[in-house]
């Protein structure tokens, strides 16, 4: 009898994650297993949809390696566990996933997704559908693992971009704030303002005084009086919620959007002289082509995934701990995102260099902690 299991990527796409399906089907394949893809997350399973399933030879995947998106599609609304139907009524599709999976005779899924996917997947695997996790994010905020794929990529876009604003920022003397992606977690913020020179980084995990950040870019004068100053969706000035957008369509649901204009504005209410320009990097840093470390990245994990289907270890997370994949269980410790935390090597790293981190700045101790 053919053995056969499925992969699916849910929630939002990021740069790798055709490298994963395709490791995920050459591996298989060479283990003798067929891969059904399933299309926008799990909707592919529930009948009226308009996603559906498809049987992937190598074929299919293999020039995929640098490619953007996700040949299968993906959603950050198909939670089959809590389904909202056409009529906005929110139903629990769940039983339904785990009896077409069945019925493709498929052994499990691998699940390439961040948090929400994961959870979603620990709770199939309780009715009986097993699960592989994969872990991809730009936001890099997934438990249990050093790094997400996509990452990478998603840095490498706002460090160029940092790049890009820095000439122009001192032709002008501006300020120039660059909002980044990052919910919960300021890792892109960080990584990318580091790596692009940033005077201030402002990051969800530490609430940021705008009087201290004015203070810091204020202070620069002369010929290099420019700043740019980096701003993660999820920063905010203590007692203050991150601001939301509601966007044009998708029923009118508010999102995550204008962290960078609201520290402008404040900055604005402290620097009254200043020139200051916002730019919002948005969903560039989502897509495209992967940076050769997301790509091999996303390539062993999908490997190991697709072994560890072969081998029954179901219920698994693949995981990253440098230099090796480990297969390390599956449990509701992952719905916790893994948080940048302020006082971490890392953030003593950007204050001991002078970086604003919104806060004032602790002495540098003698020895950083590790
Ligand atoms: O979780 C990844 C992420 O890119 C977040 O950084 C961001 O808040 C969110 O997805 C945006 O989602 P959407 O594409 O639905 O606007």
């Amino acid at each position: 009898m053919t053995r056969r299991i499925g992969i699916s990527t849910g929630g939002g796409d990021c740069p790798a994650l055709n490298a994963a399906i395709r490791a995920v089907v050459l591996r298989a394949h060479a283990l003798g297993i067929e891969v059904v893809g399933i299309e926008d997350g799990l909707s592919g399973l529930l009948a009226g949809t308009g996603a559906g399933t498809r049987t992937l030879a190598p074929a299919d995947v293999e020039d995929l390696v640098g490619e953007g998106g996700t040949i299968l599609g993906t959603t950050n609304r198909g939670n089959p566990l809590a389904f909202s139907g056409p009529d906005g009524a929110v139903v629990d599709r769940g039983d339904e996933v785990v009896a077409a999976a069945r019925g493709l005779g498929l052994e499990g899924i691998v699940l390439a997704g961040g948090d929400g996917t994961q959870a979603i997947g620990l709770a199939l695997m309780a009715r009986g559908l097993p699960v592989v996790g994969l872990p991809k994010t730009i936001d890099n905020d997934l438990a249990h693992t050093h790094t997400t794929f996509g990452f990478a990529t998603a840095v490498a876009v706002a460090t160029e971009a940092l790049d890009r604003l820095r000439t122009t920022a001192e032709s002008h003397a501006r300020i120039m704030v660059l909002e980044v992606m990052g919910r919960s977690a300021g890792w892109i913020a960080l990584e990318a303002g580091i790596a692009g020179g940033a005077h201030a980084i402002l990051i969800p995990e530490i609430p940021y005084d705008p009087v201290v950040v004015a203070e810091a870019v204020g202070r620069r004068g002369g010929r290099r009086s420019f700043s740019l100053v980096v701003v993660a969706e999820g920063a905010h000035p203590p007692g203050e919620a991150p601001p939301r957008h509601v966007w044009p369509g998708g029923r009118g649901r508010a999102a995550l959007g204008g962290a960078g204009m609201r520290c402008a504005a404040l900055l604005a209410e402290h620097l009254p002289d200043r020139e200051i320009r916002v730019t919002v990097l948005g969903h560039v840093q989502r897509g495209g082509t992967p940076t050769a470390f997301d790509r091999l990245l996303a390539t062993r994990l999908g490997a190991e995934a697709a072994q560890a289907a072969h081998e029954g270890d179901w219920g698994t997370l693949m995981s990253w701990d440098p230099p090796v994949v480990r297969r390390i269980p599956l449990d509701p410790s992952i719905r916790t995102p893994r948080r940048v935390d302020p006082d971490s090597q890392l953030v003593r790293h950007a204050e001991s260099l002078g970086i604003c981190l919104g806060r004032p700045p602790a002495p540098t101790p003698a020895s950083m902690p590790e």
